[in-house]
């Protein structure tokens, strides 16, 4: 085989250098140069792999010749997890599972080969911990030690090797950062070497048919691994997130191939391990005692499942020039959209007034389904009036003061009726029409102003 070369990629605009240099020629850029592998493929090695062959017989075909492989799935036994993954683990998939240090990305992951136990042969490769350590978690975790089998290595080469000879049907790389390949000088942790190292795993994974989970730490700017470079190359990318001093976590589909996005796993950490959390609809209501001025209820859904969520504003004078609105959990450009619309069309101007509006529990709401709960959330502390108790809400508003329905409402207000909402205010076709859903009354909404006479 042709001997492996390196070369040094300008990030910026892909210019190719031998040699490493502080600033790109080409573009002026400094410090955008990275290295990578780049193999000549001479003709042996384009025959020896078949692909010269595929070449001269490829041809064009319709989709109906084509048998679709089935996806082989083996449920984890972990159902939160089964749930994001899309149904269970794929076959020769890649995983990669992100998340801030010490959130429990080595924990659910030890678990999920615990989980699995003899029916799928497991291998767990350790770059950041000792086996030692690892041996004392299992333990701890309560887990069969029998079918848990560890390798502390980091050279990829050596672990693909000892993969091959091995063939588990999982493989559990902690984490991708500690990782490296011989073919690259730069350092472990670099963006070449867990570019490089990556592609060379979910090449094993689909030559082997293993499924491969990643474990990479979030970096500052909150990517994996600096500039999303591992995102495009896998199947599957899991955030697991959690809020500081909160035991709950939360499992994300960011992408997945094989089921659907946005998909979220909730879980609790206890002194033995994650445990699921298989309801986890109220859980991010905050327990007041009574009616709160600024606090509305809404129910948003997150991949396929219908979530209850508290939203809180407060409003505040001002004493700035330039008065402040702070979201958390919410897109910024979004509130101040509806604030306007709030004047314009509801009568209330807060123009000098500073603007907070929260999420509870750490929730991030993407949909529009959330801007009739701020606004509501916003009026009632303006005004410092709670909003009626057992109150949900939920419709998107439009600039010129309509309520707009959001999809799935009628799922969304059964969610609100088993958790004994006694009263809903939502888009009016969103709204059943015999105007209640068991003891739940539904007040449906045209405008804005409609909403605000029927709370406030
Ligand atoms: P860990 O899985 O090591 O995090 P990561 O791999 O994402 O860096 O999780 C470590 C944290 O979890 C640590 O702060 C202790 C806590 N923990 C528990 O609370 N209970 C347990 O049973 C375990 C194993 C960990
Ligand atoms: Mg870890």
């Amino acid at each position: 085989m042709a001997k492996a070369k390196t070369a040094y990629v300008c990030n910026q605009c892909g210019a190719e250098y031998n040699k490493w240099q502080g600033q790109c020629e080409a573009c002026g850029a400094w410090n955008t140069l990275s290295e990578f592998v780049v193999t000549p493929a001479s003709a042996g090695a384009v025959k020896r792999s078949g692909y010269a062959g595929a070449i001269a017989q490829a041809k064009i075909v319709p989709l109906t010749d084509v048998a679709a492989d089935a996806e082989v799935r083996t449920i984890v036994g972990i159902g939160e997890l089964d749930r994001v993954l899309g149904g269970g683990l794929v076959a020769g998939s890649v995983v990669l599972v992100g998340g801030d240090p010490g959130i429990g990305k080595s924990t659910l992951l030890l678990q999920v080969l615990g989980a699995l136990g003899a029916r799928l042969k497991s291998l767990y490769v350790s770059g950041e911990e000792s086996l030692a350590q690892i041996a004392a978690r299992a333990q701890r975790l309560g887990l069969p030690l029998e079918p848990l089998r560890c390798l502390a290595e980091t050279c990829i080469e050596r672990i693909v090797e000892i993969a091959q000879k091995d063939t588990p049907r999982v493989l559990v790389i902690d984490s991708i950062q500690t990782i490296w390949t011989e073919t690259l000088t730069a350092a472990p942790g670099s963006v070449s070497q867990v570019r490089e190292s990556a592609a060379r795993l979910v090449r094993f994974a689909k030559e082997a048919g293993t499924s491969v989970f990643l474990v990479g730490h979030v970096t500052k700017e909150g990517g994996i691994a600096g500039p999303r470079v591992l995102e495009h190359m896998v199947d599957a990318v899991l955030y697991f997130e959690g809020e500081v001093g909160s035991r709950f976590r939360i499992l994300r589909a960011f992408k997945n191939r094989f089921g659907a996005v946005n998909e979220l796993g909730v879980f609790a950490m206890s002194d033995k391990g994650l445990r699921e959390v298989p309801n986890p609809s109220a859980i991010f209501l905050s327990a007041h005692t009574g009616p709160t001025p600024g606090s509305a209820v809404m129910v948003t859904r997150e991949g396929t499942r219908p979530l209850l969520v508290e939203v809180q504003a407060l409003v505040d004078q001002s004493s700035l020039g330039n008065p402040r609105r702070v979201t958390l959990g919410l897109e910024a450009n979004r509130l101040a959209m509806l604030l306007a619309v709030l004047h314009r069309h509801g009568g209330a101007a807060v123009y000098d007034q500073d603007v907070f509006v929260n999420i509870v529990g750490g929730i991030r709401v993407q949909e529009t389904a959330a801007d009739l709960p701020v606004l509501l959330a916003v009026l009632s502390s303006f005004r410092d009036r709670p909003l009626p108790e057992k109150l949900v809400t939920f419709g998107e508003v439009g600039l010129s003061g309509e309520i707009r329905p959001v999809p799935n409402g009628e799922e969304r207000l059964k969610e609100a009726a088993t958790h004994g909402f006694l009263k809903a205010i939502v888009p009016k076709a969103n709204a059943p029409k015999k105007g209640k859903m068991g003891e739940m009354e539904i007040v449906a909404v045209e405008r804005l102003s409609d909403a605000l006479t029927a709370v406030l």
